[in-house]
């Protein structure tokens, strides 16, 4: 099965628990992307527009992953652990994230990605169960899914980021260390075992570091 394949049996599918009233976000990016960003779940806009992070907190994701040169079409997919909008945003249940787990799953073997970025706590507990963000965003995980390893950033959500300086600034560092990791592979061939978040000279220029 293919992705494209893969979107439409998500579209039909009519036992998922959020799908009445809602349209379906199954994600967005390249199929063939380096690296995967997974989120919590669709919201007021993602729910209107049927497309994963396209309000507040996805211009935030979009501008960050564009200032640290990865190309949507290119580098990168886009998707939620749940992925029709729950009611009134509230959080999802243990039941709906384990019914659209197939189809994260799915995506994940599919696309292969050599990286995955964790946004908030719903997508880094997939993968770490015991962990808290605070203590473990930005440190590189080593994962084994589907029998490849992927380098697991978790990061804290883009919205706990527009809710206060000190987490932007470390939402923001944890992007730097993810743009140093990409470089060390373009070099190496190697993704590195540990993430440092020094900027480069060139890097000191992105606009988001001030
Ligand atoms: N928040 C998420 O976790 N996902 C989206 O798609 C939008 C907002």
């Amino acid at each position: 099965m293919d992705l494209k394949t893969l979107e439409l049996k998500f579209k039909q599918d009519t036992s998922l628990p959020l799908a009445a009233g809602h349209r379906p976000v199954f994600g967005e990016g390249s199929p063939t992307a380096k690296i995967l960003a997974i989120g919590e779940a669709p919201g007021f806009y993602e729910d209107q527009q049927g497309r994963p992070f396209v309000g507040r907190s996805g211009q935030l994701l979009r501008k960050l992953l564009r200032e640290v040169g990865l190309d949507l079409q290119r580098d990168i997919y886009i998707t939620n652990v749940v992925k029709h909008r729950p009611p009134e945003n509230r959080d999802p249940t243990p039941e709906e994230i384990e019914a659209y787990k197939p189809y994260l799953d799915a995506q994940i073997r599919l696309i292969k990605p050599k990286i995955i970025i964790t946004l908030g706590r719903f997508s880094m507990n997939k993968f770490l169960p015991k962990a808290k963000i605070s203590q473990v965003h930005g440190i590189a995980h080593w994962i084994t899914f589907d029998g490849r390893k992927i380098l697991l950033i978790p990061m804290y959500h883009p919205a706990a980021a527009l809710r206060g300086t000190r987490v932007m600034n470390l939402f923001k560092a944890d992007f730097i260390k993810l743009k140093n990791a990409l470089d060390y592979f373009e070099t190496m061939g190697e993704l590195p075992t540990e993430l440092d978040d020094t900027p480069s000279s060139s890097r000191q220029q992105l606009s988001f570091i001030d």
